[in-house]
């Protein structure tokens, strides 16, 4: 047996306010009712009554809400978790995972995804950020559920004598094609492309990543670093280009490059210390094509 949801809950609020006031009028009645001698039998009597019908409620809640009457929860809205739309679609990952494309976006399993496979749009700016973006660079133009994520993680190592900090947030397509091209120019094409994004698949256009402190390699080295990497995932942040991996996510290891993706996923990527990637995870390359 199965009822629609608005009726479930009508039942609920009926059995909660009858459990509430049949009881207390009858007591009340008894109370003021001199006549009656055996006023215990009657508490217990108003006992059972209450006993009754929270057992009919509990028989009630039990019953299924139909299928078709389930309300559709809007309310996981963030860039990281978007509700899932059939108008998307684009296909699915080698672990089954369903690869969606909104607004010049992908989604793997609702999770954002950039990657040297996985490209943003060049005229993808983000708009749910923390302070609104109005430049090529912005460091707190971040996503405003990762920046309040952030702020207690800030907080939470500043108590402990930890000083963090972001040193490279938000950064537009053409930001990123700029030093990308630097880098190009300084160190050739092959290299740069093991340790910069080309325009367009750098996770800092998408305001869900930042750069903690020094963009280098000793950052794992200091108290910050090692603090940031056994607990960043406890804010939801990930290490994005962990250490061991660098041929599946395509970069050198970055302890620095946190990417936000909640708690749940950050948890089992985390993988106690020994980092999974989004990856090996979703089932996906890392490749330019
Ligand atoms: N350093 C990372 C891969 C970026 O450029 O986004
Ligand atoms: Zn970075």
């Amino acid at each position: 047996m199965c009822l629609d949801e608005n009726t479930l809950e009508i039942f609920n609020n009926i059995f909660i306010l009858l459990s509430i006031i049949l009881p207390l009028l009858f007591i009340i009645f008894l109370f003021y009712d001199k006549k009656r001698k055996k006023k215990f039998g009657y508490y217990l009597l108003s006992l059972i009554i209450i006993i009754l019908i929270i057992y009919f409620r509990g028989e009630i809640m039990n019953i299924n809400i139909c299928e078709s009457d389930k309300k559709i929860n809007n309310t996981t809205t963030t860039k990281a978790v978007p509700a899932i739309n059939s108008d998307n679609y684009v296909g699915k990952t080698s672990k089954g995972y369903t690869i969606e494309k909104k607004d010049g976006v992908y989604f793997i399993d609702g999770y954002l995804i950039v990657n040297k496979s996985y490209a943003l749009s060049e005229d993808f700016i983000p708009e749910n950020t923390h302070l609104k973006i109005s430049d090529e660079l912005c460091i707190s133009c971040i996503d405003k559920e990762a920046y309040k994520k952030w702020l207690i993680m800030k907080n939470d190592a500043a108590a402990i004598g930890l000083n963090i900090h972001i040193s490279s947030g938000y950064r537009s397509f053409g930001y990123q094609k700029d030093i990308y091209n630097g880098y190009v120019t300084k160190d050739g094409k092959d290299i740069a492309d093991t340790y910069s994004a080309r325009a367009g698949h750098s996770e800092h256009q998408s305001s869900l990543a930042f750069d903690l402190n020094s963009i280098d390699s000793s950052f794992i080295a200091t108290n910050e670093g090692r603090w940031v990497n056994e607990n960043a995932y406890l804010y939801g942040f990930i290490i994005r280009y962990p250490k061991g991996k660098e041929k599946i996510t395509g970069y050198k290891y970055e302890p620095w490059h946190l990417r936000y993706v909640g708690l749940n996923l950050a948890k089992k990527l985390y993988n106690d210390g020994k980092w999974i990637t989004m990856e090996e995870y979703f089932g996906i390359d890392s490749k330019y094509k």
